[in-house]
């Protein structure tokens, strides 16, 4: 793998690679291996021009537990204030010594554009660009389901026939789109659920099925019901119910949750609105594999540094 720049185009073969080796990591935790030795001599750049807590720390982490040196850039407080591209800023990132830049933009595309302009001979893994995509996201959302469902060792094992439901600001979340690309390669059934003015114009070419009503989509009992944080900070141009309004006709508050079927599980990627898209009950219910995410990210994130920076096998024609 040369580079993770999405989920749209990635192989089938490719996908199960990443969670099988996610798995191989998990299991040098589990036995306390707080280290391995697989990437040392190697510098993975953290280029964040967005904010984050849970990828960036996570990419830290990550890299910290393959013996990689790490450097953290976050475009607060750089030299992106006096006005330098991004050409420029890589350029000096990977001047630094860079095997592998993650990076977080606010433009849907900067990543490809790291990756293929030629700036920069690093890998690229994009930790989120816009409203484009997500992809280590995606991928920890499903490993989290599979291990969920198939138990500690799911290694070699898609998601046919699982029922995921995506819930909330599908218009600007790249976690849906990296989500819907992911989960329908991997064999899952795709149902979205948004009110119609958070819904993209294209949705009708995604492979998923679109419900506005939150309650018919609970009462078909879907195994992971995966709510969305409400972006109100890019919520510009498109019509917002009320807060209230939203939180009463797609919030997953302790009536819906109750309505769930038995083995369903519920999911946010974080930060969470908390009384908004989903109530503190469902957040911290035993239903949720919230904070599970979290700790599912690192192993992920080694796997996809790990295939990137030391695995050369099985590349795919293109270097994705
Ligand atoms: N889920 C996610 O991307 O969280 P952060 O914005 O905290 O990285």
């Amino acid at each position: 793998m040369r580079h993770l720049l999405d989920t749209k185009t990635l192989s089938h073969a490719d996908a199960l690679r990443i969670l099988d080796v996610a798995e191989d990591m998990a299991g040098t935790q589990q036995r306390e291996v707080k280290k391995l030795p697989t990437l040392r001599g190697k510098t993975v750049v953290n280029l964040f021009f967005e904010d984050s807590t849970r990828t960036r720390i996570s990419f830290e982490a990550a890299a910290k537990r393959l013996s990689a040196d790490v450097i953290n850039f976050s475009a607060k407080g750089s030299s992106v204030s006096k006005g330098e591209s991004l050409q420029d800023t890589a350029q000096t990132l990977q001047a630094m010594g860079a095997d592998a830049v993650v990076i977080r933009h606010g433009a849907s595309g900067a990543p490809r554009t790291l990756a293929t302009s030629g700036w920069i001979s690093a890998g690229v893994v994009n930790a989120g660009d816009g409203t484009h995509e997500h992809p280590t996201q995606a991928l920890l959302d499903a490993y989290t389901i599979r291990k969920r469902r198939f138990g500690p060792d799911s290694r070699g094992r898609d998601l046919a026939g699982v029922r995921v439901t995506i819930v909330g600001d599908i218009l600007h979340s790249r976690v849906a789109r990296s989500n819907v690309w992911l989960l329908h390669t991997l064999g899952a059934e795709v149902t979205l659920v948004a009110p119609p003015t958070l819904v993209p114009q294209d949705v009708s070419l995604w492979p998923a099925r679109v419900l506005f009503d939150l309650d018919e989509a609970v009462a078909a009992a879907p195994d992971a019901l995966m709510m969305l944080r409400i972006q109100l900070e890019r919520m510009n141009a498109a019509y917002f119910p009320t807060e209230r309004e939203y939180s009463r006709r797609w919030g997953l508050d302790a009536g819906r949750l109750s309505s769930l079927g038995a083995d369903s599980i519920v999911m946010h990627p974080g930060p969470m609105n908390r009384g908004l898209e989903i109530s503190a009950e469902a957040a911290d219910s035993a239903r949720s594999t919230v904070l599970e995410q979290v700790t599912n990210g690192v192993s992920v994130r080694m796997a996809v540094l790990y295939l990137l920076l030391a695995g050369s096998a099985g590349e795919s024609e293109d270097g994705r």
